[in-house]
């Protein structure tokens, strides 16, 4: 076995995983509920060895800088927009993310989405409790089909193929983009569109006013991938004004929304916070891989899961 190493984990995770990494390492883990502060990171850089993040914590460039001792980053998501990976890579040090064992509970939680704000159920729940339930109507909470709809799947890698499966068996018409030039048709033609593109320079903003605009107004919005690939200020407009049937969103910019968030007050929206993978059985599963991927970093080895730079 090699050395100990200096290890911070940011947070605890479910299952046993960390075992095996305090069982080789000297971890410490941050035991509260909230994201360690940025300070409390930067004060633990100097000598640390290897860290394992959540997507909650900024691992860019000035923290890497001030760990000159670190030698492996894993991050807890398959979404690596929260590391600066072109500064780790540049100093030699690997990042891991957890692709693969999120996909299925990601589609899952994209589908319980379509079919949530189609069929009302949010809202639907809110007046039964409300006691506003006086009887069976014709015209009460009318909702849209997804059986049949015109999907727009935009981003059709791992996630988006697992939508793509799933709305198959519903008799879904599918479009789909990869590239931010393929999304104006589907944009024209899609009933419903779901983001599954991950975050980059590229896709930052790509469902602008514009790209709104081009939706149908009958159309519905679903993104379970991350809040600023939407322009939320520009999507408030939207559900205000009728320009859209409504949205129905996992992940937010900003994230979490603080209370009283104009987002918050808009009609047609159903949001919830940023539960795409969390089940039992995915949440343990990236666990172990988190910990595997640091494990073989901090041991000179290749990552299982290793990401590189994205070409600009
Ligand atoms: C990810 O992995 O990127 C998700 O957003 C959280 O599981």
């Amino acid at each position: 076995m090699g050395a100990q190493a200096r290890v911070f984990v940011t947070r605890h995770l479910p299952g046993n995983a960390l075992d095996r990494l305090t069982a080789q390492h000297d971890v410490e883990v941050w035991p509260e509920r909230l994201p360690p502060p940025r300070a409390e990171l930067l004060a633990r850089a100097p000598e640390l060895e290897g860290l394992l993040s959540l997507l909650t914590d900024p691992v860019d460039a000035e923290l890497i800088e001030a760990a000159p001792r670190l030698r492996a980053i894993s991050n807890y998501a398959v979404g690596v927009d929260n590391v600066d990976v072109e500064a780790a890579t540049a100093r030699g040090i690997p990042v891991g993310n957890t692709p693969d064992v999120l996909t299925e509970s990601t589609a899952d939680l994209a589908l319980a989405l379509l079919l949530g704000i189609a069929r009302r159920l949010a809202e639907g729940e809110a007046f039964v409790r409300a006691g506003e339930w006086r009887t069976w109507e014709p015209g009460l909470m009318l909702g849209r089909d997804l059986h049949g709809a015109t999907v727009g799947i935009v981003g059709y890698g791992r996630i988006g193929q697992a939508v793509g499966r799933r709305l198959e068996g519903f008799g879904c018409e599918l479009l789909t983009a990869n590239r931010p030039a393929e999304l104006d048709d589907l944009l024209d033609r899609s009933d419903f569109v779901t983001l599954h593109c991950p975050l980059t320079p590229a896709t930052r903003g790509l469902i602008d006013q514009a790209a709104l605009r081009r939706m149908k107004p009958t159309a519905y919005l679903v993104n379970t991938a991350r809040g600023p690939i939407v322009d939320t200020d520009a999507l408030v407009r939207a559900l205000h004004a009728g320009e859209l049937a409504g949205a129905a969103l996992d992940v937010t910019d900003p994230e979490p929304l603080p209370a009283g968030h104009p987002l918050l007050d808009a009609p047609n929206l159903l949001v919830v916070p940023h539960v795409g993978s969390a089940t039992v059985a995915t949440r343990e599963r990236m666990a172990n891989m988190a910990v595997d991927n640091l494990l073989a970093g901090l041991a000179g080895e290749p990552m299982p899961n290793q990401v590189t730079p994205q070409a600009p």
